[in-house]
């Protein structure tokens, strides 16, 4: 048996001294793990593939080292920061303003003024549609560790004569100077690898009855649904399954694609009570000529593309836990889907369906 432990040790530029601290050996336990002499006890490969950032199948040889795949950081800012658009495009295909107002007014209801915390609050969007459809005298209050999205969101509400504030801070390590009626978050927990210690950080920044509300998506209910209208759907625009991918993922824990219908579950663990879920109603029809079709086919574009899917092909699924067959036919599949979007061919339909969780806090 061949572990990776001097390779990914040295990619990562650490000493066998520095290694050995992280895990708390001496190093000359990890000079007999490279050398082959011992193996690391079971209980070191989820410290080993913390520290180098790959699976454990990694770490022991069983994926050549030349295919190992770095395990996405989804919940680092890091990864955010070169998306910062892609969120703001995202919004057009899960975004309904009808629903979300008559969320707020009719189901949620509040008769007297709120004070709002967001958990990785971006650029403020919630704050932006929040405050309007609030009584007036709500105050938003949003926690982001970007500060170049901090900047943005506080140019916004700056011009506003709301009352808000942003903290630029790890949500983990903020602890809250004053208790809020409502805590939300928006398309944040589905990419915590732990996401019980955001439930537990809202939970310590409400008041006594106030209101959690997190919204975020099944990845199988939000993609459920494309029809793209043209003539070959059944063979040439059926897409091909996208759950291994998603199940690599959840193994990785890098995210948890059915996060969304978990939640009611997890607050309950915690203690709330009232859960209640909706599902946010937009469909997204698509015309040929218009423009936001080819939006579509940007934001596709976007996700699927711009630095994994085509550039890479099928390595990338292959990398991703899929057979060569798999990975040949999905990578075939977006080729041909954006090359549909871009065109002026008939018409796509999409669903979105984003879960909104809510309960109170005893
Ligand atoms: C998918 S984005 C959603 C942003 C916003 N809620 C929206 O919907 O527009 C996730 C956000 O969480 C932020 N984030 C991730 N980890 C964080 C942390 N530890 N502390 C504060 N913000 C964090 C990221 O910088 C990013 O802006």
């Amino acid at each position: 048996m061949r572990l990776y432990i001097k390779e990914l040790r040295e990619e990562k530029g650490l000493t066998q001294k520095e290694l050995a601290d992280l895990c708390h050996v001496s190093f000359q336990t990890i000079s007999k793990w490279e050398n082959g002499i011992n193996y690391p006890d079971i209980t070191h490969i989820p410290r080993l593939s913390d520290i180098f950032g790959v699976s454990a199948d990694v770490i022991l040889g069983l994926v050549p080292f030349e295919n190992k795949d770095e395990r996405k950081r989804y919940d680092e800012v890091d990864f955010w920061a070169d998306k910062r658009d892609v969120v703001k495009v995202w919004k057009n295909l899960y975004w309904n303003d009808d629903y979300f107002n008559f969320f707020i007014k009719d189901v949620l209801g509040f008769r007297k003024a709120v004070k709002v915390l967001d958990y990785g609050c971006g650029y403020g969007f919630l704050g932006m549609k929040m405050l309007p459809v609030l009584p007036k005298g709500s105050s938003y209050t949003g926690i982001e560790l970007d500060s170049v999205q901090i900047e943005e969101a506080e140019g916004y509400f700056s011009k506003t004569e709301y009352a808000y504030r942003f903290i630029c801070e790890d949500m983990y390590e903020y602890e809250p100077d004053e208790k809020y009626d409502l805590v939300v978050a928006l398309f944040l927990i589905s990419y915590l690898p732990e996401p019980e210690k955001l439930i537990r950080k809202m939970k310590a920044s409400l008041k006594p009855g106030g209101m959690i509300l997190l919204m975020d998506a099944n990845m199988e209910v939000e993609q459920a649904g494309f029809y793209s209208g043209v003539e070959s759907q059944d063979e040439g625009m059926r897409r091909p399954d996208m759950i291994p991918l998603w199940e690599y993922e959840y193994e990785q824990k890098e995210r948890d694609y059915r996060m969304a219908t978990k939640i009611p579950y997890m607050l309950k663990q915690e203690g709330f009570t009232g859960l209640q879920a909706r599902i946010s109603d937009q469909v997204v029809i698509y015309e040929p000529s218009d423009p936001k079709k080819k939006k579509l086919g940007e934001m596709l574009r976007f996700v699927y593309s711009k630095e994994d899917f085509v550039n890479e092909g099928a390595e990338y699924f292959l990398k991703r836990g899929y057979s060569r067959q798999q990975a040949e036919d999905m990578t075939a599949y977006f080729k041909r889907m954006h090359e549909y979007l871009d065109s002026k061919q008939s018409i796509a339909v999409k669903t979105s369906g984003v879960y909104f969780v809510y309960g109170r806090l005893k």
